[in-house]
């Protein structure tokens, strides 16, 4: 038996999937219950009334040229948040399976595993060295029942990367036992490659992507799973059919264009420039005691009065992320970097 479908719910390995209408795009469809005509109220692209191919085998190309990676390895779905639903699902028996986190860090790992019944299990990153990756006692807690383990880099919310070489030594040491799963959710805002080119050679490796954040496509919902081939053949069978909205094609395949990625690294570059006179100004207030370094598309600083930081840059009409109830923040603040504009206010309002 493979790895993965021993590593796997046997019931999901088992499991008959939903033949979903087959997607012929030569013929003309009169076999899957649609209208036959456009929706009023607006269908520019044409197509509305028909349901999307499933796994749309333009942006799987894009996605995987992207990436670095071969088609097979892709998963694409309604953002990032799909894809760690699936992996809890698929590998974790309810009552019996467990996974690994590493708090502080984002919160969608521990809420889909008990959604799906599995215990959670933490080592969390240390905090007195940075955020580091905590790589002994990951290695220690990881038991017979773990199935996945969630890494996150650049982490949210401590924006800081994890050791490389450090994840690479887990996720040997765990092959044949756990899927490590690495989000690089962020990945496009630091300096460091992606984890893909070593996927190859380490199958129980995974990767998290998403259009969301370097993108800008959060509210079209669209992120990839990139790992093994089996991995994904597993998670097609429970992936709702239709995963892809033909929205979110339209969109994801026009941001994918050579243009619009040549455009999306000059925003980076801004965005990179903001975020470091963000650090250093974020620092130099007195009400703020400490700023962590960061490799995403935020910072994250320690307020002497949270809550009055919180409620001042709302009567100036900002919205910033308490992260007061994640373990060991208890008076930390997350700032999205915004447009230079939106900084500037955002630093009056706690000057
Ligand atoms: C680390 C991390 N992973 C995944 C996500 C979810 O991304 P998506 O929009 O692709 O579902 C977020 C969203 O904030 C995130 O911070």
């Amino acid at each position: 038996m493979s790895w993965v479908n021993e590593l796997a719910r046997p019931d999901i390995v088992a499991l008959k999937v939903y033949e979903h209408a087959a997607w012929r795009p030569q013929l003309e469809r009169l076999h899957a219950n649609e209208l036959p005509w456009s929706p009023f109220g607006g269908d520019p692209a044409g197509g509305l009334n028909r349901y999307p191919e499933p796994q749309p085998r333009a942006l799987v190309d894009r996605l995987a040229a992207l990436y670095g990676v071969a088609r097979e390895s892709v998963l694409v779905g309604r953002g990032s948040d799909e894809a760690i639903d699936l992996i809890c699902r698929a590998f974790c028996r309810a009552g019996h399976d467990d996974v690994l986190v590493c708090p502080p860090t984002f919160g969608m790992y521990a809420v889909s595993a008990r959604i799906q019944g599995a215990q959670v299990i933490e080592a969390p990153l240390r905090s007195a060295h940075g955020f580091a990756l905590d790589e002994a006692a990951v290695l220690e807690r990881c038991g017979p029942a773990t199935k996945v383990v969630f890494l996150c880099s650049p982490n949210n919310p401590t924006g800081n990367l994890l050791d490389e070489a450090a994840m690479l030594r887990i996720a040997r040491a765990l092959a044949g036992r756990s899927l490590l799963v690495v989000d690089e959710a962020y990945i496009e805002f630091c300096g460091r490659a992606s984890l893909a080119a070593v996927l190859r050679e380490q199958p129980n490796l995974a990767l998290l992507r998403t259009l969301s954040k370097a993108h800008g496509l959060a509210g079209a919902r669209c992120g990839a799973l990139l790992a093994d081939p089996q991995v994904i053949a597993l998670l097609r069978k429970i992936i709702p059919p239709y995963a892809v909205p033909r929205l979110t094609l339209d969109a994801a395949l026009a941001a994918l264009e050579p243009a619009a990625l040549e455009a999306t690294g000059a925003r980076l570059t801004m965005l990179r420039q903001e975020r470091a006179r963000m650090l250093l100004e974020l620092a130099k207030l007195p009400s703020v005691e400490r700023v962590w370094p960061s490799e995403a598309n935020f910072a994250l600083a320690e307020f002497a009065d949270a809550g009055a930081a919180l409620a001042r840059a709302a009567a100036a009409g900002l919205l910033v992320r308490d992260a007061r109830s994640y373990p060991g923040l208890a008076r930390a603040v997350r700032i999205s970097i915004g447009t230079p504009q939106q900084n500037s206010r955002l630093l009056e309002a706690w000057s």
